[in-house]
């Protein structure tokens, strides 16, 4: 695997590979890498000549100073990983790199950038837009991989490249959980053993809905739903939302793409997960 700290080099190496006309495939992340980070850069070699990660802890998208300090740092786990599966190209800058000094950025995607996550980390999607905007920018790439855990960040990212004509194509890679359900993160680390049962909570909750959306209308199962997550010891709930796969605001027995979505905090670890709904029948 080669590996880059400075654009330059990155966008000098790319362009030989554009010559020869082979497709990137881009899988851009915030490093302690895990199994879901892996399916991603497998899905991108499925599609693509050539697979470039990015490990970058952008600190545009921390609204909480003490959530950016504390957010696991392994790059030399993570190189590890990234050479196992044969990714071809490491992009690791610092932040002196990404960001000269005293940038603005402001990009108007409209209200989904407030509602759920974008109400609990204030300014979030602005620094991910920001970043992923840098990093397409420097890469190039014809299709980018994200996972569905982060549902809003990939429609909000959607929204962005449609707004800009950005000439890449979007991938929602399925979430990848462990096999008690829970959804893998790089925040796990952070669970202790008593979090990681009460975490099971989340995608429990989840699971029941899907098998008892017919069964009930949303308001009632959404009540539910929060009963079951309040109910459970270690577990704070932030929102459960039935909503809309496109607006992200309240579904209704009409709305033809659904996602449940939910946050928690379990012990000192906040928590996100979601899945996707068929249709009321
Ligand atoms: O989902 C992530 O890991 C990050 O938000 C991203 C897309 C790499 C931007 O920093």
């Amino acid at each position: 695997m080669k590996t880059f700290t400075t654009r330059r080099s990155l966008q000098q190496y790319l362009q030989q590979i554009k010559t020869l006309n082979k497709t990137i495939g881009f899988v851009p992340t915030l490093g302690a890498l895990h199994q879901g980070h892996l399916s991603l850069i497998e899905f991108a070699q499925q599609q693509n000549d050539v697979i470039v990660c990015s490990i970058f802890v952008n600190p545009s998208q921390f609204n909480d100073p003490k959530d950016l300090e504390k957010y696991p740092r392994t790059i030399e786990a993570d190189i590890k990983m990234l050479e196992q599966v044969n990714c071809d190209i490491l992009f690791n800058p610092e932040v002196n790199e990404m960001y000269d000094g005293n940038e603005q950025w402001h990009l108007n995607i409209g209200e989904t950038e407030h509602l759920l996550e974008g109400e609990f980390r204030p300014g979030h999607y602005q620094g991910v837009t920001q970043v992923v905007n840098k990093l397409f920018g420097i890469v190039n790439p014809d299709t980018a991989y994200f996972g569905q855990k982060d549902y809003q960040q990939f429609l909000i990212i959607s929204k962005m490249v449609n707004m800009l004509n950005m000439p890449v194509k979007l991938v929602m890679c399925p979430i990848k959980r462990e096999t008690n359900g829970l959804a893998m993160s790089s925040r796990n680390i952070h669970l202790t053993p008593g979090d990681r049962q009460h975490a099971l909570v989340l995608s429990k909750t989840l699971n029941w809905l899907s098998n008892n959306f017919n069964q009930n209308n949303i308001p009632a199962l959404k009540k539910e739903a929060e009963q079951m997550i309040n109910a459970e010891p270690g577990v704070e709930l932030d929102y459960f939302e039935i909503a809309d796969g496109d607006t992200l605001h309240p579904a209704n027995d009409s709305t033809k793409s659904i996602v449940a979505l939910v946050a928690a905090k379990v012990g000192k670890t906040r928590l996100i997960d979601n899945i996707l709904l068929s249709p009321k029948s």
